[in-house]
């Protein structure tokens, strides 16, 4: 709660911006309604559903069940506008969504999922398998289509280029995708990645930007809440000879002969030429079906008289071990990957010169403002010690912060960093000489 009370002054600011630049679309914003802490269900009565796709009371869309050889859409009931109407170009879009593919035979399934931009939300040709409930053997590749997609495959088709079996691809106008590769989360950097199994069943973050200015197409992924800095596939195109100017945006999924999966759509915010468009709280998201739950085999541990010390003294030491791990500073691989900077706590305690009392420059509204003097590079900061109450929300707040972060406005006091110790955080803003830093603060 005193999270999402601190930041309300930037969200002032940062809806203001929003209202500034009113977004030029026919009622695109109303895919935000109901955006309350990150949560953005798709409703069923904004959302235009056929074949297999359904959407169930708690906002979960279920494109296809485990029907074999179905087809599911699901699109925004309006037709937006994407065009730039005087100088007819397609405009900056951004949009992030949550899914999950449940393969429940635990085998191969299939055979994937694609975000969609098409002329027509009826999509009837749409054959299932390979062609994703996109296409069909006639018209695959014809650039008449002038639909635009972002595959989550499942299967590989050599026929249509397929590179694996878990892979992400752009597609014009048809399944063989323009550019494509294995899906990878990042961990902190570009390097350190590892590789995400889209059918493993997890809640999967996607965010997909477009910018007109650069003509730039940007995808991004993550099993976390926040927006990771690599980017997993870039492409430059300039979408205005596939896009046209009226255009329906969401989902179409298919399944194949054999063994089919579940693809299902937890959340969605969409933008154009309005910024980025949200980051979906994944704890705020509607509870996928249950999935039987694994069997533990029971362990029965008899305990002597003599051994009992011996337990004792391991419960002693793992409750050492265990206190110095709670106040170490523990780094969670998503936070490597939010920026901006992440500051150690011991960084932060020889700058304020170990948070003296002396170095208090007032208290704002959740917590103490101390000065500060980086010893690197001699920087002086205010460093904001909050302590958050609950560990829950905390992956949200910092997401939150990140976001902050990365705004840039002349009334804010720039964040440099921020830092996490236990249920403590320290923001780190530039210092400002002239006193007026506890007005912001
Ligand atoms: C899948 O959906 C169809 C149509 O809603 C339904 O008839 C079928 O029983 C469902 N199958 C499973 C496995 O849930
Ligand atoms: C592409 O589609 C258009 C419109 O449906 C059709 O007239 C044309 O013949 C198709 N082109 C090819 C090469 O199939």
């Amino acid at each position: 709660m005193a999270a999402q009370l601190l930041i309300f002054p930037f969200w002032a600011v940062f809806l203001l911006l929003l209202h500034q630049v009113k977004p030029d679309l026919d009622k695109g914003g109303e895919l935000l309604d109901g955006f309350t802490d990150g949560f953005a269900a798709p409703k069923r009565n904004n959302m235009s559903l056929s074949g297999f796709a359904a959407i169930d009371n708690s906002g979960l869309l279920c494109l296809t069940n485990q029907t074999s050889q179905a087809v599911g859409h699901a699109f925004y009931k309006n037709p937006i506008q994407f065009k730039n109407l005087s100088s007819g170009k397609v405009m900056s879009f951004s949009t992030s969504f949550a899914f999950a593919i449940i393969d429940e035979h635990g085998k191969q399934g299939g055979d994937g999922l694609a975000f969609t931009i098409s002329p027509t939300s009826d999509l009837s040709w749409g054959v299932a398998g390979p062609y994703l409930g996109l296409f069909n053997a006639t018209n695959n590749r014809n650039i008449s289509n002038h639909v635009f997609a972002v595959e989550f495959d499942t299967v590989m088709d050599s026929q249509f280029g397929d590179i694996d079996d878990n892979h992400v691809g752009i597609d014009f106008n048809g399944v063989v995708s323009n550019k494509s590769i294995g899906v990878v989360q990042f961990m902190g950097s570009n390097t350190n990645k590892a590789v995400l199994n889209l059918q493993s069943g997890k809640v999967i973050q996607a965010w997909i930007q477009y910018d007109a200015s650069t003509n730039l197409l940007e995808i991004k992924v993550s099993t976390q809440s926040a927006q990771p800095r690599s980017v997993l596939l870039n492409y430059t195109v300039d979408l205005s000879t596939i896009l046209l100017d009226s255009m329906y945006v969401g989902f179409s999924a298919s399944t194949g002969s054999s063994t089919a999966s579940s693809h299902y759509i937890l959340g969605w915010s969409f933008v154009v030429n309005n910024g980025e468009s949200k980051n979906l709280y994944l704890d705020k998201l509607p509870n996928l079906p249950s999935v039987p739950k694994q069997n533990h085999t029971g362990i029965i541990v008899g305990v002597s008289v003599s051994s009992a010390l011996v337990v004792i003294l391991v419960i002693g030491l793992a409750f050492y071990y265990f206190q110095k791990i709670q106040k170490a500073d523990v780094v969670e691989a998503w936070e490597l990957d939010i920026g901006p900077h992440r500051y150690s706590y011991k960084e932060l305690e020889k700058a304020t010169n170990g948070f003296g009392d002396k170095e208090i420059l007032g208290f704002g509204g959740f917590g103490r403002v101390y000065k500060g003097t980086l010893p690197n590079s001699g920087t002086q900061i205010a460093v904001k010690r909050v302590s958050h109450d609950s560990k829950q929300g905390l992956q949200e707040f910092v997401s939150e912060v990140a976001s902050i972060g990365r705004l840039r406005h002349r009334n804010l006091v720039q964040l440099l960093g921020w830092c996490r110790r236990q249920a403590d955080l320290l923001l780190v803003y530039e210092f400002m000489p002239n006193g007026s830093l506890d007005k912001y603060l």
